[in-house]
């Protein structure tokens, strides 16, 4: 069955069961919570909550749906036979509609009568016990229902938490026990029974509240289930994906060209959901996998007969590195055009020629120093990669018979080695607390969070000129700054306040500071005589003792234009877009006429 006919044939096998047809929606979600839609659910979620009324915006309280997923989590994986970073998920809903029975009987029916396939084995969930007592209790109703269907006992087995129960990871959500349904040795079908409500980082069985009503999520990839009906070994092997595979340059290992094939999709459906590369969140990956194809394909073209003739290789004459990248987009319009019309073509090709064009300054300028190597080892390797942003990759094949004895894993032995020792060397600057920067203010134990806490110290500049434009001098006192603690995880900001924020004001504040974030101001500083500083209208923190000599941070292109300014050490992002999206968790009061407010970025 082509994937067309699949397509079709799951949307009409709900439809005529009562299901609202809902488009995918975008890669991007709604939820600041995660980076990518991973699964289909993910747009429902108000949903299953109750926060949405299904039958108000659907007419219905069973939907279904093809969504576009992007997982980040197997990105090391990709190259084997099934792991991709973006795939499609084909998904039936229910929002207090109905559960158990109808939604195995829909997996059972679709499988073997519409699909055509044969059930191996399904597996159901088998219980949470702690101390003696059962958490959440087998899953024996499911298994009944299985058997009701025919499958015998061999054919029903069971899973714990890591494979029978599902939430989305990371964020908070619907989640529930599942069953899966396995076709040809592979999961096919997760239905899940979303019964509860887990936090974010669930530990103990309170953090799984009952859901007022019970709901259905079911996922099944679409690639999946294609290679199992097309008979075909790999979903690469698949009519999603061949075509594509075939265009990767025929010259490279395949498990490379099976990650230049997934990674364009992604590529190609990130760009058309309006993520660009850059150094942070969605575009950051998005930049990753795109330097990712660039280097392979710039492997594929280079002729490496030029640089060592003992290596020649026919058919060398190269051109540009991005040239088959062109027929690669084209083939992935042609495949998901008429499903997705936000595909575009050129503004694909044109995004990717742009990378293309500033990630090879890089590789040119390094490949000149590593002509300059004589034995590339992995301490020379790391080098080029450090200093000059050579991937290993790259310094492997290219380096020719002057790395022959280079390895992945001595490669990766030397990147610990420097992680650890940029580690120490900060830890011994910072006293050796095992924190590599503390302010008072600020907090951070390694590098990441340095720069989380950095991004953070910023956004606190920007929530505090926020809060006094929206609060203004009032009769409830200024706005002014009585403390302020920032970890990787949150910054929390106590100000004199008289009374407790309105959740528009809240609103306010937070839509100020994600405003500025959004026009991207340039952030720097001035270090100037104490009393010049007070001159410029800088806010200052009166506990707080400084030198003679500081410096003002300001956000805005001059000090006298600036937008905030604050006496204070640093460190600072250099542009307000770094910071990500702002979000206040919390307000509250800590004494009388202090507020506090705690917030955090994404
Ligand atoms: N949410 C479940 C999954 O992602 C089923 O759709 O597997």
């Amino acid at each position: 069955m082509t994937h067309q006919e699949i397509r079709e044939k799951f949307l009409k096998f709900f439809e005529s069961r009562r299901h609202k047809i809902v488009p995918s929606s975008s890669l991007m979600p709604d939820d600041p919570s995660v980076l990518f839609t991973t699964a289909g659910m993910q747009q429902f979620k108000p949903y299953y909550t109750g926060a949405a009324d299904a039958m108000h915006d659907f007419g219905s309280l069973s939907v279904a749906s093809i969504q576009k997923c992007v997982r980040t989590s197997d990105i090391d994986e990709v190259g084997d036979e099934r792991h991709l970073t973006f795939f499609e998920m084909l998904g039936n809903f229910s929002f207090g509609g109905y559960f158990k029975k109808e939604a195995i009987q829909y997996g059972y029916d679709f499988i073997i009568k519409e699909m055509g396939l044969k059930i191996d084995y399904v597996t159901v969930f088998e219980g949470w016990k702690s101390t003696g007592l059962w958490l959440i209790k087998p899953d024996e109703e499911s298994k009944k229902i299985w058997k009701s269907l025919g499958l015998n006992d061999e054919q029903i087995k069971t899973g714990g938490f890591d494979d029978n129960f599902w939430g989305p990871t990371g964020e908070d959500g619907p989640c529930g026990p599942t069953t899966e349904i396995y076709v040809n040795g592979i999961e096919v079908w997760n239905i899940v029974f979303n019964e509860y409500y887990k936090s974010k980082y669930p530990e103990d069985k309170n953090d799984y509240k009952p859901l007022q009503s019970k709901g259905i999520d079911t996922g099944m990839g679409l690639e999946r289930l294609a290679m199992v009906s097309q008979k075909v070994p790999t979903v690469f092997e698949a009519d999603l994906l061949k075509p594509i595979l075939t265009l990767t340059p025929s010259e490279l290992e395949m498990r490379v060209r099976r990650i230049i094939a997934d990674h364009s999709r992604a590529i190609a459906f990130m760009i058309a959901d309006g993520i660009r590369p850059s150094n942070k969140e969605q575009g950051y990956v998005l930049r990753r996998l795109m330097r990712r194809v660039i280097t392979y394909n710039f492997i594929a073209k280079t002729d490496i007969s030029l640089m060592h003739p003992e290596r020649g290789r026919e058919g060398s004459q190269r051109t540009s590195t991005s040239y088959g990248m062109h027929d690669i987009f084209a083939k992935i319009l042609e495949i998901y055009g008429s499903y997705y019309k936000e595909l575009n073509a050129d503004l694909i090709i044109s995004e990717f020629e742009h990378e293309n064009e500033k990630f090879m300054q890089t590789l040119k300028s390094g490949l000149k120093e590593l002509e300059k190597v004589e034995n590339v080892d992995a301490s020379s390797a790391f080098m080029l990669y450090e200093s000059f942003g050579l991937p290993y990759e790259i310094i492997k094949e290219l380096g020719g018979a002057k790395a022959v004895s280079l390895n992945r894993k001595d490669f990766d032995i030397k990147f610990k080695e420097h992680q650890e020792k940029s580690r120490a060397g900060a830890e011994k600057k910072f006293g050796g607390h095992g924190l590599v920067l503390d302010t008072g203010e600020l907090k951070a134990g390694n590098e990441e969070e340095l720069k989380k806490v950095t991004r953070l110290h910023t956004a606190t500049h920007l929530l505090q000129t926020a809060l006094r434009k929206v609060l203004g001098p009032s009769t409830d006192g200024e706005v002014t700054q009585a403390g302020s603690d920032i970890t990787a995880e949150r910054l929390r900001f106590d100000f004199s306040f008289s009374r407790k924020l309105t959740p528009e004001e809240i609103k306010k504040v937070e839509d100020l500071v994600n405003e500025k974030i959004k026009e991207d101001l340039p952030v720097s500083f001035v270090e100037l005589p104490k009393s010049e500083a007070e001159k410029t209208g800088a806010l200052y923190f009166f506990k707080q003792k400084y030198p003679d000599k500081v410096k003002v941070y300001f956000v805005g292109s001059s000090v006298e234009s600036a937008w905030s300014k604050e006496f204070c050490g640093g460190p600072h992002v250099s542009h307000t877009d770094e910071i990500g999206r702002f979000k206040i968790s919390k307000e509250e009061a800590v004494s009388a006429g202090v507020r506090r407010i705690r917030a955090t970025i994404e």
